[in-house]
């Protein structure tokens, strides 16, 4: 401060102003990088008369690409396949063991289809590469997101069966659509 009101330093100049309801301009002009000097934001007295927005990001899925539900035809799976419809998606990929004995006469397949959603379906188990392989690469489109919605219970299991299971699973999957 004694340098200061010696006047042996000053502020850093030019300072450049922005109203606190325009800070975004501010955050772009800085963005550019070629300012020299400070920014500075200044708040009314009063911050109420700042506008407040309140942003609801809700989720938005592409009509454009494909979905992997693994799994997807057991209870859950189903549920949230159709709430993946309400957000926009319109291509679904179903691949569990026996999904590919599900046709399109299907009741749920039909609902699907009535919503302009085409369907695949795959019969393979998430644990073996090769089955995965086949999957990822018959899907008629780009797959964007894989939901993993396939279970087994069983209650012979130890801990360590299930723990390879769940490793054998993840590193199938990953393998093919990390
Ligand atoms: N239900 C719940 O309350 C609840 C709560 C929390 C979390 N979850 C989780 O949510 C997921 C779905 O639960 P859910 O209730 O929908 O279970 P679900 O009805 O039993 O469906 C699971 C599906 O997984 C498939 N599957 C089993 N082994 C597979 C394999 N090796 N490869 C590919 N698919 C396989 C089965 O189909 P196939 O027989 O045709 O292979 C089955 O339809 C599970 O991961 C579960 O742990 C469920």
């Amino acid at each position: 401060m004694l340098f200061y009101e010696q006047g042996h330093i000053k502020p850093i100049a030019p300072v450049k102003y922005f109203d606190a309801a325009h800070v975004e301009d501010a955050m772009r002009y800085m963005q550019k990088g070629s300012h020299i000097g400070k920014i500075v934001v200044t708040f009314p007295e009063d911050p109420m008369e700042l506008e407040a927005t309140t942003h609801s990001r809700d989720l938005v899925l592409r009509p454009d690409v494909s979905y992997l539900s693994i799994g997807g035809l057991g209870g859950l799976g189903r549920s949230i396949a159709s709430w993946m419809v309400e957000k926009g998606a319109r291509h679904l990929i179903f691949f569990s063991r026996s999904a590919g004995t599900v046709t399109s006469e299907d009741p749920y397949i039909k609902e699907l289809a009535a919503r302009g959603c085409s369907v695949q379906t795959f019969s393979g188990s998430v644990s073996n590469l090769s089955d995965v392989k086949s999957v990822v690469s018959s899907a008629a489109k780009p797959i964007a997101g894989v939901l993993q919605a396939s279970m087994v219970l069983s209650v012979s299991n130890t801990f360590l069966q299930l723990f390879n299971t769940l490793l054998t699973w993840t590193f199938s999957l990953g393998r093919c659509v990390g």
